[in-house]
C-alpha cells in the first residue's frame, strides 16, 4: 500500500471518503499502531482494560434491566421478582448485573493495588491517580444506590445506615440527611431519586471520568513493573527503545485477559450467582420492611473494610470520620510516598513489610465487616484499623531517604 508523506496509507474508495470526513487512519496511527507502550507489561496490566469491560457489561445489562424494572415503593421488589421469573432470560440479565458489580470492584481493587506495587501514582502520574480516585468514589456511589433499587430488606436497612452517616456532620448533618432522603425516612422519594442517579447521572459522570483518566494516561504513557520511564530512551527513529506498538501487541495480549475474565465471570453467573451471600445477600430476597431489621446489617463485601473501620469506634461521629479518612488517605498517596523509586522491586524490605501490613489489614477488615461487631471481632477491627492508618500516616517518615536498589536504565523481564 502506498503511503502519503505524513506516513498514512493513501486511501481510495469508501475508506478515502471516510478518512476525509473522520480521522480514522490518523487516530489508529496516533493512538494504537504508533502508540508505544512499555514492553514489559505483566498480568497486572490487564485490570485497566478489564475495568472497561466491566463498565460496558454494567451499562448493557443495566439498560435491559431498566426496560422491565418499575421504580416505586410498591413495585420495585415485585418487578425484580418478575424479571427473575417471568421475563425471558431476565434471571440472566439480573445475575450479569449483580455479578458485574462485584467483578467491577474486584478488577478495580487489583488495578489500584498494581499502582501500589509499581508506584504508578507517583509523579508524573498524580493527576491520573486523582481521576482514578474520583472514579472510585463515583463507583461506590453507583453501587450503593444500585443496591437500594431492588427494595429488599437489606436495601432498605443498608440505605438507612449509610444515609444516616451524613447526620454525623456537625451543624448541617440532620438537614442534609433529610435532603438526601427527600422524606423523614428512607421512602419512595429516596428510591426514586436513587434510581434516577443510578441510571443516568452517575453513569454519565463515570464515563466522563474514565475518558479523562485515559487522556491523562496518554499524556505521560503507562508506567511499568520496573518503574522506568521509557520515554527517556529513544532510538534513532524517535521511538522508545523499550516500547512496542500498542496495536497489535497489547490489543492481542489484552484479548487473552478479557477471555480469561469472561470465563470466570460466566462460571459465577451460571453456577454460583449469589456466591454464598457475598455477591447477593439472603435478606435482600425479602421485601423491605421498616418493622423488621435484618439480624446483621452488612454491606456487600466491597464496602466491608470501610464498614469495619466505622464500627471499630464506639462513637458514631468518630467512626464516620475515620471511615471517610480511610478512603481520603488514598487521595494523598502521591505526596505521602517520598521514595525516589517507583517499583517495589527496587524498594527496601521496610516498604514491602508496610505494604504487606496494609494489604493484610484491608483484607482482614473486609472479613470483619461481614461479621457482627462483637467480642474479639471488635478488638481485631481496632488493631487492624490502627495498622491501616499507620501505613498512611507514617508513610512520609518511613519512605523518606529510603535505601533503594539501583533502578536499571532499561526495562527488565526477569528481575532478581
Ligand atoms: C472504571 C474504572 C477504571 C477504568 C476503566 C480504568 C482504566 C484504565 C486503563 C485502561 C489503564 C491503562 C491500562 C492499565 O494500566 O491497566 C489505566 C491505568 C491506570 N489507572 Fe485506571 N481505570 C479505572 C479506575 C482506576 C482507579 C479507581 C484508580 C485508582 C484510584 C486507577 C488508577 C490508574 C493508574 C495509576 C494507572 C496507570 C498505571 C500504570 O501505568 O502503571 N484507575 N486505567
Amino acid at each position: 500500500m502506498a503511503a502519503s508523506n505524513d506516513g498514512l496509507p493513501v486511501r481510495t474508495g469508501f475508506l478515502g471518503w471516510l478518512n476525509e470526513r473522520l480521522p480514522v487512519d490518523s487516530f489508529m496511527r496516533d493512538q494504537l499502531t504508533g502508540y508505544y507502550a512499555p514492553k514489559n507489561f505483566n498480568f497486572w496490566y490487564f485490570f485497566g482494560v478489564l475495568s472497561i469491560v466491566a463498565l460496558v457489561i454494567q451499562l448493557f445489562s443495566g439498560i435491559f434491566l431498566t426496560m422491565f424494572y418499575k421504580v416505586g415503593e410498591e413495585s420495585s421488589f415485585d418487578s425484580v421478582e418478575y424479571i427473575m421469573r417471568e421475563v425471558k432470560y431476565g434471571w440472566l440479565i439480573r445475575y450479569v448485573h449483580s455479578t458485574g458489580a462485584s467483578a467491577f470492584f474486584i478488577v478495580v481493587y487489583l488495578h489500584m493495588f498494581r499502582a501500589f506495587l509499581y508506584g504508578s501514582y507517583k509523579a508524573p502520574r498524580e493527576l491520573l491517580w486523582l481521576f482514578g480516585m474520583l472514579i472510585y468514589l463515583a463507583l461506590m456511589a453507583e453501587a450503593f444506590m444500585g443496591y437500594v433499587l431492588p427494595w429488599g430488606n437489606m436495601s432498605f436497612w443498608g440505605a438507612q445506615v449509610i444515609v444516616n452517616l451524613f447526620g454525623t456532620i456537625p451543624v448541617i448533618g440532620p438537614g442534609l440527611v433529610e435532603w438526601i432522603r427527600g422524606d423523614y425516612g428512607i421512602a419512595d422519594a429516596t428510591l426514586n431519586r436513587f434510581f434516577s442517579l443510578h441510571v443516568v447521572a452517575v453513569p454519565l459522570v463515570l464515563l466522563l471520568l474514565v475518558a479523562l483518566h485515559l487522556v491523562a494516561l496518554r499524556q505521560n504513557g503507562s508506567n511499568n513493573p520496573d518503574g522506568v520511564e521509557i520515554k527517556a530512551r529513544k532510538g534513532a527513529d524517535g521511538k522508545p527503545l523499550d516500547g512496542i506498538p500498542f496495536h497489535p501487541y497489547y490489543t492481542v495480549k489484552d484479548l487473552v485477559g478479557v477471555g480469561l475474565f469472561l470465563m470466570l465471570f460466566t462460571v459465577v453467573v451460571f453456577f454460583v450467582p449469589t456466591l454464598g451471600g457475598l455477591f447477593l445477600e439472603a435478606p435482600n430476597f425479602e421485601p423491605a420492611n421498616a418493622l423488621s431489621t435484618p439480624e446483621h446489617i452488612a454491606p456487600v463485601w466491597y464496602f466491608t473494610p470501610f464498614y469495619a473501620i466505622l464500627r471499630a469506634v464506639p462513637d458514631q461521629q468518630m467512626g464516620a470520620l475515620l471511615m471517610a479518612a480511610s478512603v481520603a488517605f488514598f487521595v494523598f498517596l502521591p505526596w505521602l510516598d517520598r521514595s525516589p523509586v517507583k517499583s517495589w522491586r527496587y524498594r527496601p524490605l521496610r516498604w514491602r513489610i508496610w505494604l504487606a501490613i496494609f494489604t493484610i489489614s484491608f483484607l482482614v477488615l473486609g472479613y470483619l465487616g461481614l461479621k457482627p461487631a462483637e467480642g474479639t471481632y471488635v478488638l481485631l477491627a481496632r488493631i487492624f484499623t490502627a495498622l491501616y492508618f499507620a501505613f498512611f500516616i507514617l508513610m512520609p517518615f518511613y519512605t523518606r531517604g529510603e535505601p533503594t536498589d539501583r533502578v536499571p536504565d532499561r526495562v527488565t523481564f526477569h528481575h532478581d
